[in-house]
């Protein structure tokens, strides 16, 4: 069998994708770049917003054509497909094989069936399952957990991936250590709400230690970086700000969505935290980090904003100072509910906000990026950049950062780089050795001068 999986949505989704992949070549399947040279072709869908929604409608309509010419099995993963929204799809287009965000190790039994097969339970079989770690890569993805406990009212999450659950520590360390071994040197620890990890086990035998310990044991494992998203601010405690400045492996960066600046506007979110409450995390953060790079989401256009809860986004958006943030126009989500019970906004008032608040971010973007320029920071370089004469990657506070090979320095690894310039979207510089001295640049990629040179590790 070959195989082509299509990926949407999140860093959770792309973990779940690996997975599923993983298992489809355990079961002897080929994994193939090209949808034309598949015969199954297997899509992990997203529902947050309706853009990747109807993307997900008009590729199953390809597919049906193509279903009509030649012999192929379609299927449908991920949150969309716990939906009736997905499941109502999925019939019209003659879906074979749905497997919701809980079932999808019952790939093997999918790929038995002779007849459709749809798997929508929330099984617990995925949370020892360690699946073979990814090969040839820097980083990778660890999930600590599934599903989500909060039920902000615009969020489509807490149904398709349904009540959370933690992962035991010892499978956690377990699949850590396939990574490290595989050389792996950056781990994103991923989970809905990581900082609620280990709330849901409660008083369990077994011993599930805070967020904050978790992230020590993952720091002192010998891993050279370590990153973790999402985090919910009602379950921020300062603990993990305070493990982040006590683990060196721990990059300073937080990524801590706020979604309004507005208190109103929270409340009829259900985000279970004041702008106060909110503040006072960004000041604990910064206490323990001062350099912490931080980062959020927000959600402009909620039913019922006004033009004065727009402007304390925007305010908030100035005390804080976000080196970047994920800025999105409300969808109203069949199923949520925001959407059972308020009115959306025209979309034209959402695009024009949307549009003001991503002009601010640009400006602060821009702003700290060139704050950085002149400083060493630890980048990592997973590969050639468009231009193969440079190679990208991204530095510890996860800003894209692109630089020319250098002799020695010509393949992917953790390297020091120097930078020389930056935009609101890029940072540049150079590879610098440990004393600070530019490394020579590679006069072209010459296949020569490529062999000359090792891969770099910094002390
Ligand atoms: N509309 C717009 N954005 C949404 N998000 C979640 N639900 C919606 C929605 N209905 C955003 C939030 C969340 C991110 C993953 O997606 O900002 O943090
Ligand atoms: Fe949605 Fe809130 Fe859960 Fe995030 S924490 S997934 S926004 S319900």
């Amino acid at each position: 069998m070959k195989a082509h999986l299509i990926t949407y949505g999140c860093q959770m989704n792309e973990y779940d994708t690996h997975l599923v992949e993983s298992q489809l070549v355990s079961f002897g399947a080929a994994i193939v770049d090209s949808a034309d040279e598949a015969d199954f072709i297997l899509i992990n869908t997203c529902a947050v917003r309706g853009k990747p929604v109807e993307k997900v409608r008009s590729l199953l309509g390809n597919l049906r054509k193509v279903k009509a010419q030649r012999p192929l099995v379609v299927g449908m993963m991920g949150c969309l497909a716990q939906l009736d929204e997905g499941q109502q799809m999925a019939r019209k287009f003659g879906v074979d094989v749905l497997l919701g965000p809980g079932s999808l190790l019952d790939i093997g039994r999918a790929l038995e069936s002779n007849e459709r097969f749809w798997g929508l339970a929330f099984k617990d079989d995925l949370h020892d399952h360690i699946p073979p770690p990814p090969t040839g890569k820097l980083q990778a993805h660890l999930t600590i957990m599934r599903g989500c406990d909060h039920h902000c009212t615009y969020c489509i999450v807490p149904t398709t991936r349904g009540p959370q659950v933690s992962r035991h520590p010892d499978d956690i360390l377990r699949e850590l250590d396939t990574l490290l071994t595989a050389g792996v040197q950056e781990v994103t620890l991923l989970g809905q709400n990581v900082n609620a990890y280990g709330v849901d086990q409660g008083a369990k035998l077994g011993g599930y230690p805070s967020f904050a310990n978790l992230l020590r044991l993952v720091g002192r494992s010998g891993v050279r970086r370590v990153k973790f998203t999402t985090s919910h601010p009602m379950n921020f405690t300062e603990d993990v700000a305070a493990a982040m400045a006590d683990t060196p492996a721990i990059c300073e960066y937080v990524h801590l969505p706020v979604q309004s600046g507005s208190n109103r506007v929270l409340r009829r979110m259900a985000r279970e935290y004041t702008r106060e409450q909110y503040l006072a995390h960004i000041a604990a953060i910064r206490q323990h980090l001062p350099h912490a790079v931080l980062a959020t989401d927000i959600i402009v256009g909620f039913p019922g904003e006004t033009e004065e809860d727009f402007q304390e986004t925007l305010s908030l958006y100035d005390e804080v100072g976000y080196d970047s943030a994920y800025m999105f126009a409300y969808s109203a989500r069949p199923g949520t509910p925001s959407y059972k019970h308020f009115d959306d906004l025209p979309r034209e008032v959402k695009t024009e906000r949307l549009g003001r608040l991503i002009a601010r971010q640009k400006d602060w973007s821009a702003r700290l990026n060139a704050r950085k320029v002149g400083t060493v920071q630890e980048v990592l370089l997973r590969g050639d950049a468009h231009d193969p004469s440079f190679l990208e990657g991204h530095t510890r506070g996860n800003h894209p950062t692109v630089v020319p090979k250098a002799i020695g320095a010509n393949q992917p690894g953790v390297y020091r780089v120097r930078i020389s310039h930056a935009t609101p979207h890029m940072m540049y510089g150079h590879l610098i050795d440990a004393e600070g001295r530019d490394l020579p640049e590679l006069p072209t990629l010459h296949p020569e001068a490529a062999a000359l040179s090792t891969p770099l590790t910094m002390a």
